[in-house]
């Protein structure tokens, strides 16, 4: 044992090789020797925070007074947008740095990276071993949004928050992008990437556990290698009321179970709301929009409101919101997001699903947790020549496939939710910076929103 450890440290070079002090470093912490992969998004907002981001980290490095990491911009590896979902660059980016590299670190945009604490931190772990290093979350009971996964104990497995960053050692990351190239991958869709990555990694038991890592902070605390605030941001004052267009989708059946939670919910902070259904009632009051109701997607239905939102029959605004009738959704928050996006560019925004993305598959705005398009996109959309091909095709995929198609990108907001709050791991929601849930199955609707979505000045009015 002791043999080994004098073995390492005359291979490898430690961040300050005079510090006596330090305890016995195991693994190697060489800036230089770190690759940094930032999960940034096309769009103009994003890759601008993306750049940010990345100028922080080499500022910080270059007056630590060591070499520089590298550091990547994920949206600009390839054209190819699906690539978010991290497996399929691997194998470009053990081409590119697996001789160099000892350490891949992958960070949201917002994830705040503070290289002295992390260079101690990653010392910690031989990194010629296999290491999967990051905050650990898991599930309180079976989510759908994991597909039922651990359901015996879904306490049992545990991925990372991807807030607090997340990093492979050098090992692990070259025998991946093997895998991934010489298995055949199959993926139909992606949901929740840190899950999805942590099941690939743990392959059924033989390839390693996520190890957890205090420093890998999803919170700002002390002693922290990673930092997170929040996902809402301050770009300035919220778009105005009178900017938004919101659109639910409802049916006969719904009009006296759900129509009723979004009037006492939500819907008094909207300017502009129409409810479409297949039948007309002149007491909610819903539209008829003329496509005949169907049981599964509303592809249809939901082109049919992207026309009408085109048309003159409704006021002309930057932003299209589409929901179902049982989204919850907080338009107080939603305008303060918006602020930070550019209506005069094709923007869809949202929850994002993959679908295929091994195979140059699309990705897509979930429909459940409310689709935000920008005027233009819609425009673009629609003049395209890109259609359902049924009534009943699911209106959130054919949009996302679309939008593929035509280059517009699907941007991804982890502030709006397919699903209820207890579907998702502990830290990653908090009650003040959600925009939208969804389903009432088994819940009290108006509790979620009230404890979720409704800001506290109001409920303290209660
Ligand atoms: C993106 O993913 C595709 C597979 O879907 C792959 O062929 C391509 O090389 C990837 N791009 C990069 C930069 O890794
Ligand atoms: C409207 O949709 C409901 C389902 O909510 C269905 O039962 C009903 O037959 C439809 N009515 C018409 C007139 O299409």
């Amino acid at each position: 044992m002791w043999l080994m450890a004098v073995n390492w440290s005359l291979c490898f070079f430690f961040g300050s090789a005079s510090n006596h002090e330090d305890p016995p470093a195991w693994g190697s912490a060489v800036l230089e020797e770190l690759v940094i992969v930032i999960q940034s998004q096309k769009n103009s907002y994003h890759a601008q925070r993306g750049y940010q981001r990345k100028e922080k980290i080499l500022q910080d490095a270059a007056s630590l007074g060591q070499g520089l990491p590298v550091v990547l911009l994920l949206h600009e590896l390839s054209d190819y947008e699906g690539n978010w979902s991290i497996l399929p660059v691997l194998p470009l980016l053990s081409a590119i740095y697996g001789e160099s590299a000892s350490w891949f670190l992958f960070v949201e945009e917002e994830t705040m990276v503070v290289l002295h604490v992390l260079q101690k931190v990653l010392k910690r772990y031989p990194v010629q071993e296999e290491w999967f290093l990051g905050q650990r979350l898991h599930d309180n009971k079976p989510s759908i949004v994991h597909h039922y996964a651990f359901s015996e104990d879904p306490t049992s497995f545990g991925y990372p928050d991807p807030a607090a960053g997340w990093a492979l050692s050098a090992a692990l990351h070259q025998r991946l992008a093997e895998r991934i190239q010489s298995e055949n991958l199959k993926s139909d869709f992606t949901i929740d990437l840190t899950h999805e990555i942590a099941l690939f990694i743990w392959e059924e038991g033989r390839g390693p556990k996520l190890t957890t890592v205090p420093e890998f902070c999803s919170e700002t605390r002390d002693n922290c290698a990673t930092k997170f605030t929040n996902y809402l941001p301050n770009c300035g004052s919220p778009v105005s009321k009178n900017n938004i267009f919101v659109a639910v989708k409802t049916c006969e059946k719904y009009h006296s179970v759900r129509v009723p939670v979004v009037k006492s919910t939500w819907e008094k902070h909207a300017v502009y709301l129409e409810y479409y259904s297949n039948v007309t009632d002149a007491s909610i009051p819903t539209i008829n929009l003329g496509v005949p109701n169907t049981e599964r997607g509303h592809c249809g239905k939901t082109f049919a409101i992207m026309r009408r939102f085109l048309s003159e029959a409704v006021p002309k605004v930057d932003w299209l919101v589409i929901v179902d009738d049982d989204t919850l959704i907080s338009l107080p928050r939603l305008r303060r997001l918006l602020r930070c996006y550019n209506p005069k560019e094709a923007v869809s925004l949202g929850e994002r699903y993959g679908y295929g993305l091994m195979q140059n598959g699309y990705s897509y705005t979930t429909g459940g947790g409310g689709m935000v398009l920008s005027r233009t996109a819609v425009s673009i959309l629609l003049s395209s020549g890109c259609s359902c091909y049924s009534d009943d095709a699911p209106d959130d995929m054919v949009l996302g496939r679309c939008f593929t198609a035509i280059g517009v990108p699907i941007t991804h907001s982890p502030l709006f939710h397919q699903a209820q709050p207890d579907d998702y791991a502990g830290t990653r929601i908090t009650p003040q910076h959600s925009v939208s849930f969804h389903k009432h199955w088994s819940v009290d609707p108006v509790a979620i929103y009230t404890n979720w979505l409704q800001d506290s000045h109001l409920k303290d009015e209660l």
